[in-house]
């Protein structure tokens, strides 16, 4: 996977980020996410972004304070105006080796200029097997998603 497109940084949860379980609190993750991918998408696209659609975050796994976190957000599809960003959060114990995924989501963001207006931004184009593989993933994605704004559209309008 070329750089331009992958974002990944790691850190130690904080005691600050803790719920009430004792575990580190799903909003704590979900800012992460955003602050991640956002990242992502405004290197790639090289203007102002905005988030447009945040959908199906999965916590699979909890994730405990004091363990190494990495996140990883990366760049699965551009639209003419959007850019769509995969974003996979790892957690590890120090005593562990390996890292285990613990979240994973799609986040997509629209490239637009000073007066908010979508603007087009430059093409991702895959080049491995996988990279085609998670195109086809976000194309999927896209196409589930229309069908899910059709059922949500009415209770927005209400
Ligand atoms: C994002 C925004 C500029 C889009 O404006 P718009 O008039 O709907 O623009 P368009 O209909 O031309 O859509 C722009 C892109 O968004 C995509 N989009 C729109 N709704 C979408 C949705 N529900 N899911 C995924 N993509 C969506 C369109 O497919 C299009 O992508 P493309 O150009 O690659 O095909 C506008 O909705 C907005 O300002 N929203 C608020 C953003 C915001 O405040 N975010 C939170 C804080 S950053």
């Amino acid at each position: 996977m070329a750089k331009s497109n992958l974002i990944s940084f790691q850190f130690i949860s904080e005691p600050g980020d803790v719920n009430f379980g004792g575990k580190v609190h799903g909003g704590v993750v979900m800012k992460w996410i955003d602050q991640t991918a956002y990242t992502c998408a405004r290197s790639w696209a090289e203007t102002y972004c905005v988030t447009v659609y945040v959908g199906g975050i999965r916590f699979y796994k909890p994730i405990n304070i004091g363990e190494v976190i990495k996140i990883d957000a990366y760049v699965i599809y551009t639209g003419t105006t959007s850019i769509h960003i995969a974003v996979d959060v790892y957690s590890r114990s120090f005593s562990e080796e390996g890292f285990e995924k613990k979240t994973h989501c799609v986040i997509v963001f629209v490239s637009v200029d000073e007066a908010g207006k979508p603007v087009p931004v430059k093409k991702w184009i895959p080049e491995s097997e996988r990279e085609k593989k998670l195109e086809e993933y976000a194309v999927k994605l896209n196409d589930l998603r229309s069908q899910i704004n059709n059922e949500m559209l009415p209770f927005f309008n209400e």
